[in-house]
């Protein structure tokens, strides 16, 4: 086999012009000419010249536009040597197998160009939906992906439970729940795509359909789970075989996703509940710490009921409530529990545990607003915490709700170096570093829950503040 090496697309294309090439290899992101460009004009000299594509980053509008263009195979980088190989081998048999497409293999054509096409999208799909655990993210783009792949305007994703069709995403107005009935029933009972025709009855607002209505179930383990609802397309023309064959793959491939997505949170959580336990048993050995994380995250949410905190942001206090001081099985005990005063070099070894803590969970991607957790909770107001002295609202919200409801328990706990502070004496403390060290709003907060009530005027405490710095 000879090879040839172009510079950029425009020598490409000068070349195409004087000799002729069985496999054409491209990237898009090119200078002089970007790949797009370069499929155009291939089309015009040389039609039936198979070009896979090359790039490292695919997005699905990328994919999308390749394959229009005329692309026949996506490859993305880093790959190996094999898989060059191998796509090389491919088109170059099907090329040979359809030679002109004029000499009436057609049909043959079609299916190859089908499977193509459906190779290219997938790999476009996936590493988009990878970058996402959040389930609330990849529905909203899995609705986004679909509009634009079919060019329809609305578009809803609905997860069926509890005998109802509850729709998470969707680019149009719609009632969040829908009955099982007509269609949708006999979707989950055949689990296959249905069309249903202008003026039938919508199944999601019981309107009539003012153009078709495309129905692609999703399935897992055989059973019919969720339901894509495709309608309005931009070009008002009625659903073609290729665009109904490329949106159940599509439903197929996201199926995958959603399947892999529930076993990956399955897999962190059972993950997460054993580093509970964990930090529970080591808190436990320890008479001062014992159930510490669990008081903090108990008032962390407290105070996010308070503040009318979403049930998300809670869930995320809950979690990283009782991860909060995981960096500290990075510290010695000989440090941590030390008597008496500490000296530089130990505070320093203290004061790592939030880095060292976001640095134990950041392999779990999908607890974005944990790690931040974990890493602020030692932050102050004013600027003067650590690890990266940030102030005010740039410290994320929920970390200024655990370092109020962490000092707190600190102060109420007897530690090795000190006896426990009073309830009351803690609630003034929070008080008079309300704006320094705390979120104001967070104290006052903490003022109105059931575990911070109980005080509210008090001067009958003369602070002994400089025994309590030692919070940590
Ligand atoms: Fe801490």
């Amino acid at each position: 086999m000879k090879c040839e090496l172009a510079e950029n697309g425009k020598h490409a294309i000068e070349r195409l012009r004087i000799n002729s090439y069985d496999l054409i290899l491209t990237d898009i992101t090119m200078p002089v000419m970007d790949g797009l460009q370069f499929l155009r004009e291939i089309k015009e000299i040389t039609p039936f010249t198979p070009v896979a594509i090359i790039t490292g980053y695919p997005t699905f509008e990328n994919a999308v536009e390749a394959m229009k263009e005329g692309a026949r195979d996506f490859i993305v980088k880093p790959f190996n040597v094999e898989k060059i190989k191998t796509t090389i081998d491919r088109l170059l048999k099907e090329k040979r197998l359809i030679g002109n497409p004029l000499s009436g293999k057609e049909d043959l054509k079609k299916e190859l160009i089908k499977r193509l096409q459906e190779i290219a999208v997938l790999q476009s799909i996936s590493s988009e939906l990878d970058e996402l655990y959040d389930n609330r993210k990849i529905y909203e783009r899995i609705v986004e992906m679909v509009s634009r792949l079919l060019m329809a305007r609305d578009v809803a994703f609905g997860i069926i439970k509890d005998d109802l069709l509850r729709i998470e995403a969707a680019t149009m107005d719609v009632k969040k729940e829908v009955p099982l009935s007509g269609p949708i029933e006999r979707i989950i009972k055949n689990r296959t795509y249905l069309l249903l025709s202008q003026g039938e009855k919508d199944p999601l607002n019981n309107s009539i359909l003012k153009s078709q209505l495309l129905l692609i179930p999703l399935i897992i383990n055989g059973e019919v789970f969720g339901v894509l609802n495709i309608t309005n397309k931009i070009d008002n023309r009625p659903f073609s075989e290729d665009e109904i064959y490329l949106a159940q793959t599509f439903g197929k491939k996201v199926s995958l996703r959603i399947e892999n997505n529930a076993l990956y949170e399955l897999f962190y959580s059972n993950l997460l509940n054993t580093l509970r336990s964990l930090i529970a048993s080591i808190e436990a050995r320890d008479s001062y710490t014992k159930q510490h994380s669990e008081r903090v995250t108990h008032y962390a949410i407290e105070i996010a009921e308070v503040m009318g905190l979403n049930s998300e942001e809670k869930e995320s206090i809950q979690f990283g409530g009782y991860l909060h001081d995981i960096g500290k099985i990075g510290v010695r005990d000989t440090v941590l529990l030390k008597q008496g005063n500490l000296t530089e070099e130990e505070m320093a070894e203290i004061r790592l545990h939030p880095v060292i803590g976001e640095s134990i969970v950041r392999p779990l991607k999908f607890l974005p607003a944990e790690r931040e957790l974990i890493l602020h909770h030692h932050e102050r107001f004013d600027g003067r915490g650590y690890p990266l002295g940030l102030a005010g609202e740039k410290i994320p919200l929920l970390a200024r709700i655990l370092a109020v409801a962490d000092t707190y328990d600190a102060m109420t706990s007897t530690r090795p170096y000190r006896p426990a502070m009073s309830h009351e004496l803690a609630i003034k403390e929070l008080m008079n570093n309300s704006g320094t060290q705390f979120d104001p709003l967070v104290v006052k907060a903490f003022l109105q829950t059931k575990t911070g009530k109980g005080i509210r005027d008090s001067n009958l405490f003369t602070l002994h503040a400089k025994a309590y710095q030692r919070e940590h």
